[in-house]
């Protein structure tokens, strides 16, 4: 069965990838959380900019559940002394955010197809990783990876359900610059970081 994530990225994590991030895990765990708290945001934003559009019963829950997800890391960071911080962003996000239209409805549509991705590939990084992890923060990272999984869908099935259209043309160009991302040279190392 193809995982979720395999029908809407276009690559897999390389292993550099992973393997930087076993010698980063501190870093890996600051990021994550930032991650967490940037999700709740990002679906609070949407809510409050499409007041018409009914957001809230389906996005509300799910900013709920990555605060719920960012208080989980806070407590992974303190349990190894990992004081928390902010850090200086990684190009992901604001690279994919930057290829959002700026005209509606082309806007909301990329946003939500821009979240999607950014879900899939935290469900598709949550999955590579486990397998190289000890036992507890694998058995966590598998728990993220099945909601980060649900996220996913449910920014397709809005999609779906505001626009009663293929997702597909618009979702390709954004899929490539995603892969693009992930499969180029990073100098900084971060969640969502390229190699
Ligand atoms: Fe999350
Ligand atoms: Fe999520």
């Amino acid at each position: 069965m193809p995982k979720p994530w395999e029908e809407i990225l276009l690559c897999k994590t390389p292993k550099s990838w992973i393997d930087r991030a076993l010698n980063s895990l501190d870093v890996l765990l600051l990021d994550h959380a930032h991650c967490e708290k940037k999700a709740a945001t990002t679906a609070i934003a949407l809510i409050h900019r499409y007041p018409e559009r009914n957001l809230t019963s389906r996005l509300s829950p799910l900013a709920r559940e990555e605060l719920l997800h960012f208080e989980q890391v806070l407590k992974l960071l303190e349990k190894r002394k990992v004081p928390y911080r902010n850090l200086k962003s990684g190009r992901y996000a604001h690279s994919l955010h930057g290829a959002i239209s700026t005209r509606e409805p082309n806007k909301l549509k990329d946003s939500l197809l821009v979240c999607a991705l950014i879900e899939a590939r935290s469900c598709e990084r949550f999955y590579s990783l486990a397998n190289y992890l000890e036992k507890s923060l694998a058995s966590f990272y598998s728990k993220l990876c099945e909601a980060e999984s649900r996220h996913c869908d449910l920014y397709l099935n809005l999609y779906q359900d505001l626009f009663e259209e293929d997702c597909e043309p618009r979702l390709k160009p954004l899929a490539q610059q995603e892969s693009n991302l992930i499969n180029t040279p990073d100098s900084l190392f971060r969640f969502h970081s390229g190699f």
